[in-house]
Order: structure tokens, then C-alpha cells, then sequence
């Protein structure tokens, strides 16, 4: 089987993510967080999450990065990280002991409702603050518009609900489920905003979106339209906005 998100991809995205993440939310976790920090990062990739996080939260820091895909993980340069290769699904309260902070980029869409609820009980239970990043919410917006924008986007966002997956979902999931043990909750926009300057990761993206769309879709007929859609983006016609949304989570009062 081949793995779903590969070094390249993540790569690429990695500079929007950077440019897109809601810094007032980072502002808001600082003033509940004390060094030393030991930070969880659950699906780390190649370590994007920290490359970020990292000169933005108080040292010194110890980082742990949860990731099942070994070679992923190998890429995440810092050495100095503990790596646990594996399911984060499998984490339990006491794993938790003495975190400051769980934190996942990008990893929430994937998950399915029990399997968010179990991790934002699996955290609660520990009290400590979550922030999750980069979820998308489903909203996309192209620029200038195509008759078969919002075909496509609603058949990429019934793809993005496979095998029971959360997709667009997933932030209102985990806010509910934090809100539900007495945390505090806080949403804000993490959008990508796509133009000239990032054409390549414009095409990966949209010839990605489409082919989500059409294996959704097979009645929908979209070689015309990618064609189109590249034609934009390779003329620096084309304009997208992806929207994602960030969530921090804080312990409060309890019931
Ligand atoms: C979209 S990638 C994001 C990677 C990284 N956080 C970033 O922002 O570049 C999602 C990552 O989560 C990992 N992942 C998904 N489910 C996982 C699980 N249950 N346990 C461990 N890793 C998981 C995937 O292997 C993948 O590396």
C-alpha cells in the first residue's frame, strides 16, 4: 500500500500552511503555557508542525512526534526529538503525563467521529491544551469563477467523508467534544490564498481536488475543465482561496 501524503506533497504545502496559520490563536495558548514545554505533535509528517511551532512557544522544549509512516518521520530533521513510529490512535491519558501541549497540522479531516471524540476525551482526561491546525472546512473559491466550481467542490467534499472520515466536519466534531468536558474553545480562519507565486503547489493541488471529485463523481466529465483550470494557473490567471480553520482548546473549570 502506498502512503497517502508523501514528503513531496507535504513539502509543498508546507510555505502555504506557514503563510496561512491564525497567529492570534498561538497569542492566546502562550499566555496558558509555561516552559519547559513537552509538546505531542499527533501525525507530524516530516515535522512541518514543529518547524513552525517551535520559535513561536517559550524554551526550552521537548518534542514528541507521533507519526505511523516511518519514512516520514526519518525526514523530520532535528534529531533531538523523541519519534514514536505508530497509530496515535493508541495513546492513553497516562501517555499524556506532564504534556504542555497536543498539537496536529492538516490531520483532523482524516480521522473518523469516534476516533476524534476518543482523542479529545484521551486529552481532556489529561488536561492539557490542544491546538489543531490547518482543518479544512470545505469552503473553496476560485477566481475568476467556472460553471463547474461547485460540482466539483461538492463532490471533492462527499470524498473527504469516505470510510467515515470527518472531512469538512471534523473542527465542529472536536469543539463540540471539548466544549462537552469543559474546555474553552476558540475557532479562526486558516486560509490558504493561492496566486501567481504558488503555481506549483496551485497545480498539485487542483489536479488533486479534480481527481477526488471525479472518483466521487464518475458521471461528472472534467478532462475540459482541469485543462481549463491548468490553463489559469499556468498564466497566472488563476486565484484560489482553500479554507481551513485552526481550534485551540483550553482546560477550564470543570462542571
Ligand atoms: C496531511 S499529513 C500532515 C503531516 C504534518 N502534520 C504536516 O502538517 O505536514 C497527515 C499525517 O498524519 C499521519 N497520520 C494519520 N493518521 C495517523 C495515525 N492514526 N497515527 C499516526 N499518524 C497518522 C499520516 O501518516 C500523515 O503523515
Amino acid at each position: 500500500m502506498t502512503a497517502e501524503f508523501t514528503a513531496d506533497w507535504l513539502a509543498l504545502r508546507e510555505p502555504a500552511d506557514a503563510e496561512a496559520r491564525n497567529r492570534p490563536l498561538v497569542a492566546m495558548l502562550l499566555e496558558r503555557v509555561r516552559a519547559p514545554l513537552v509538546v505531542h505533535d499527533l501525525g507530524s509528517g516530516t515535522g512541518a508542525n514543529r518547524r513552525w511551532l517551535d520559535p513561536a512557544l517559550p524554551k526550552p522544549q521537548q518534542w514528541v512526534l507521533h507519526e505511523q509512516e516511518p519514512d516520514l518521520v526519518a525526514r523530520a530533521e532535528r534529531s533531538d526529538a523523541d519519534v514514536r513510529v505508530g497509530d496515535f490512535m493508541m495513546l492513553r491519558p497516562e501517555d499524556l503525563l506532564g504534556a504542555s501541549l497536543v498539537t496536529a497540522s492538516a490531520v483532523l479531516d482524516i480521522l473518523t467521529k469516534p476516533q476524534l471524540e476518543r482523542l479529545t476525551h484521551t486529552i481532556a482526561a489529561a488536561a492539557v491544551p490542544a491546538l489543531f491546525v490547518l482543518t479544512v472546512s470545505g469552503r473553496v473559491q476560485l477566481t475568476p469563477s467556472h460553471p463547474l466550481d461547485s460540482a466539483v467542490s461538492d463532490a471533492f467534499n462527499r470524498h473527504q467523508h469516505r470510510n467515515g472520515r470527518c472531512g469538512p466536519d471534523a473542527v465542529a466534531v472536536v469543539a463540540q467534544a471539548f466544549r462537552a468536558v469543559g474546555y474553552q474553545v476558540h475557532l479562526a480562519p486558516s486560509p490558504w490564498r493561492l496566486g501567481p507565486h504558488h503555481r506549483e503547489l496551485t497545480e498539485q493541488w487542483l489536479r488533486g481536488w479534480c481527481a477526488a471529485a471525479a472518483e466521487e463523481d464518475p458521471h461528472l466529465e472534467l478532462d475540459d475543465y482541469v485543462r481549463s483550470r491548468l490553463d489559469d494557473c499556468v498564466a497566472g490567471r488563476l486565484r484560489v482561496v482553500v479554507h481551513h480553520n485552526d481550534l485551540l482548546a483550553l482546560p477550564g473549570n470543570r462542571p
